[in-house]
């Protein structure tokens, strides 16, 4: 059985820079955001509404929920802009000859 460490959710070959991409992972949805600093990871339902920020839009190193307009920073999943009030839980990415996994 896969645990979080060796779950392999695609390469970094397929997330350019400035994209993103929702993967499941058990019963969550990760959402793999990569930015020209690296990869992160964020629980991809929005902590206001549980909207799907796979569907947000990326600005810079900020994405932006549509559903509300609240916004986190991708690194921290701090809540940037309401109305959100909660952090967006973020997780370790490890990159390991190309593949992306999550820290244990
Ligand atoms: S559900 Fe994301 S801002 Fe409301």
């Amino acid at each position: 059985m896969d645990t979080a460490s060796n779950t392999k959710l695609g390469n970094v070959n397929d997330l350019p820079v400035g994209d993103m991409h929702a993967v499941k992972m058990g019963d969550r949805e990760i959402l793999l955001i990569r930015l020209d600093t690296g990869i992160y990871a964020m629980d991809n339902f929005c902590t206001h509404g549980a909207c799907t920020l796979a569907n947000g839009k990326l600005e810079g190193g900020t994405l932006r929920c549509l559903c509300h307009g609240s916004e986190f920073n991708v690194k921290t999943g701090e809540v940037v802009n309401g109305p959100a009030t909660t952090p967006q839980p973020t997780f370790a990415v490890v990159l390991k000859n190309g593949e992306i996994s999550l820290a244990p």
